[in-house]
């Protein structure tokens, strides 16, 4: 990589990052992050990369989904084994539909600090620095939990390996055992409609494993079906932690520096400039990244952003993460595809349909509606099916828990009940029903793409 070092980000511009007052402290934590063990290994973020080369030529379809922010509140076994549990139903529910293998990403393990769009939050005329994500400072609204602290940083570190112990325990461990796909439905999605749903689908694979059993193919004797790949990412946003949990690769020959806090990263909307530290610290490292393009993005400056993260064209290295808005999607998402294609460059394509479609409630709440989320959905498909090109992924926002953050879905969240179970710690999630039903609508999306291409093939023959 030329002219990058682990450090060389710290030269240029950089946004959405904390300035601490204390800086012998915060050079105190690098110091000790630098020497902890890495969270993630080489040769399973190498794995990855070819994972999402597949998703990038349409042989695998990607699913990165979890908190917008995890909190050290509500960081605790239950929350992560019930963000587990849906993240695997929907994973079923994809794999049916599309008859892909679905690749598993967790925005977990590292995904505690915020960019925010103003610096400063005012209540009754008080004016204090916005809240960044735990990873920073307090949600809390008074001087000292504003204040950014670097002891979170050590803090992150622990909450995340924690979180990783647990999570790769449940992949390998039994819970994702394909036996037990009735366990993972949540007691409070029990009784709707997508619940009955994803009841007849799970019959269906079981029905289908006992025809795979009487062949001999068992959970003891094939570990496809009582295991399952499990992967991490968050929005790589305060490159010092970053720096110090960056490593060298001393085992392989490709002798690359690797992010070892996650296994994917990506760089958020606000900080994607491309003469920015963001930019600079992401394109050394060797791992699967993401790159958010909203609305402002220009098509000429999304191919020099390509140009300049994946200088070799490598497959799997870059997946940009579109997220527009319902309304925009058509319009906006068709001219960057279309640069992409008459490039050549490589990139997977995947739809973010949170973070373009965030309204402001009556009552005051930051709120999505189902009606938005599934639009921009439907919307990235058909713009890739005009465009000839693959509709890779999705990337969301969502929980296990049974929250009230979202508008819309077959429960009927209202504007009104919004106040009844409102816990995020920054945008407001999908619950675990609401989940449900865009894994549903996307597997409908899914199998007309593969119809498609059957009639196609046919036609061909
Ligand atoms: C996010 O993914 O939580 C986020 C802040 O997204 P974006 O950078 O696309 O606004
Ligand atoms: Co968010």
């Amino acid at each position: 990589m030329i002219d990058w070092q682990i450090d060389s980000w710290r030269k240029l511009p950089i946004k959405q990052v904390p300035e601490y007052n204390d800086q012998n402290h915060i050079t105190q934590v690098e110091k000790e992050l630098s020497i902890r063990p890495p969270l993630v290994f080489a040769e399973e973020v190498r794995r990855l990369r070819k994972r999402m080369a597949d998703v990038a030529e349409g042989k695998a379809f990607l699913l990165q989904g979890g908190d917008c922010a995890e909190s050290f509140a509500e960081h605790n076994a239950n929350n992560i084994k019930d963000s587990f549990k849906v993240l695997l139903q929907m994973a079923v529910v994809l794999t049916f539909g599309s008859a892909l293998p679905v690749i598993k990403i967790g925005r977990l393990a590292g995904q505690y600090s915020k960019p925010r769009s103003s610096p400063l939050e005012v209540i009754d005329n008080v004016s204090l620095p916005s809240y960044r994500g735990d990873m920073v400072n307090d949600m809390a609204f008074n001087d000292q939990s504003r204040e950014p602290d670097p002891e979170r940083l050590l803090k992150v570190y622990d909450k995340s390996a924690s979180t990783l112990n647990l999570l790769r325990a449940f992949a390998s461990g039994g819970m994702a055992d394909l036996t037990k796909l009735h366990e993972w439905n949540l007691e409070f999605v029990r009784g709707t409609k997508e619940a009955e749903k994803y009841k007849e689908l799970a019959d269906k694979i079981t029905f289908s494993m006992e025809f795979m059993n009487a062949c001999g193919m068992t959970p003891e004797n094939t570990a496809q079906l009582r295991e399952t790949e499990f992967y991490t990412s968050h929005e790589g946003l305060l490159l010092n932690y970053e720096e110090a949990l960056t490593r060298k690769d001393t085992i392989t020959e490709e002798k690359g520096w690797f992010s070892t806090s996650a296994h994917m990263l990506w760089i958020g909307d606000r900080t994607r400039n491309i003469d920015e530290a963001h930019v600079e610290y992401m394109r050394g490292i060797a791992n699967p990244i993401g790159l958010k393009c909203g609305p402002s993005t220009d098509p000429d400056d999304l191919l020099r952003l390509i140009e300049k993260l994946n200088p070799l064209n490598q497959p799997g290295r870059l997946t940009l993460i579109a997220r527009m808005g319902s309304s925009e999607v058509y319009s906006k998402l068709k001219p960057l595809i279309s640069a992409v294609k008459k490039s050549g460059l490589i990139v997977g394509w995947c739809c973010d349909p949170m973070h373009g479609n965030t309204v402001k409630a009556s009552s005051g709440f930051k709120t999505r509606k189902m009606n938005d989320i599934m639009t921009e959905v439907k919307g990235f498909f058909d713009v890739h099916k005009e465009m000839d090109t693959i509709p890779g992924g999705v990337h969301f926002e969502m929980t296990g828990q049974n929250v009230t953050e979202c508008v819309g879905g077959v429960y009927e969240v209202t504007e009104t009940n919004l106040a009844d179970r409102y816990h995020t710690h920054c945008d407001p999630r999908l619950n675990a029903t609401q989940s449900l039903e865009l894994a549903f609508l996307l597997a409908d999306l899914l199998s007309d793409n593969r119809n498609i291409s059957r009639k196609l093939v046919s036609t061909a023959c």
